[in-house]
């Protein structure tokens, strides 16, 4: 069994459909969720779905190796859905081509620091773009700049509008990114 670790900041509706889709799998188990936001909606999708969740702080993150050693004890690949902090360089050197993030862009295009969730659909907006759509990468040291693994598409119109742009790129992670975090697990075995 592989052992999936999500990172999650908040709703964590794509961590519950990433918990969901690999319940009956045989090769592939979420066993934990982890939070740096005590608010986060995910803690309730965690309860209910039977997940064990624990809240960590910046301290046990970057200053000491709480989060680090938890980790390498407890995980085999790193999901982050909707997770908002830099993942420090001794995580990201433990964990090799083991840490996945989804962005809800087109990378290169609406990265970076500050450049998530409804502020990407915001500017997506604002520039009048054709397309937007979803990238999922490996992470490294630099906020959405790793390897990327996957992309897919989706048409925006000028009857559109930011939330309505975040529904689009919401279907489209709920479809691809599951199967895409089985492919890359099940191509390393
Ligand atoms: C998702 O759209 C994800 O792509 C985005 O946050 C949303 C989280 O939604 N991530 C980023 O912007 C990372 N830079 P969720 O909590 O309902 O899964």
């Amino acid at each position: 069994m592989k052992r999936i670790v999500i990172f999650a900041s908040g709703s964590g509706s794509n961590a519950e459909n990433i918990i969901k889709y690999f319940q009956n799998s045989e090769e592939i188990v979420v066993t934990h969720v982890l939070s740096n936001n005590e608010q986060a909606k995910v803690f309730d999708r965690c309860e209910r779905l039977n997940i064990d969740a624990s809240l960590f702080d910046k301290d046990s993150f970057i200053h000491d190796d709480t989060v680090l050693n938890f980790l390498q004890v407890e995980a085999d690949v790193i999901v982050l859905a909707g997770f908002l902090w830099k993942i420090p360089a001794k995580i990201v050197n433990a964990f090799p081509n083991k840490i996945i993030n989804i962005h809800p862009a087109l990378l290169p295009k609406y990265g970076g620091k500050g450049m998530y969730g409804m502020n990407v659909h915001k500017a997506v907006k604002e520039n009048n773009e054709a397309e937007t759509g979803i990238t999922i990468h490996y992470v490294n040291e630099n906020y959405d700049e790793g390897a990327i693994i996957f992309q897919a598409k989706t048409s925006v119109s000028s009857s559109d509008t930011p939330e309505t742009i975040a529904q689009k790129v919401h279907e489209l992670e709920y479809e691809h990114f599951p199967k895409v975090i089985e492919e890359v697990i099940l191509q390393h075995e």
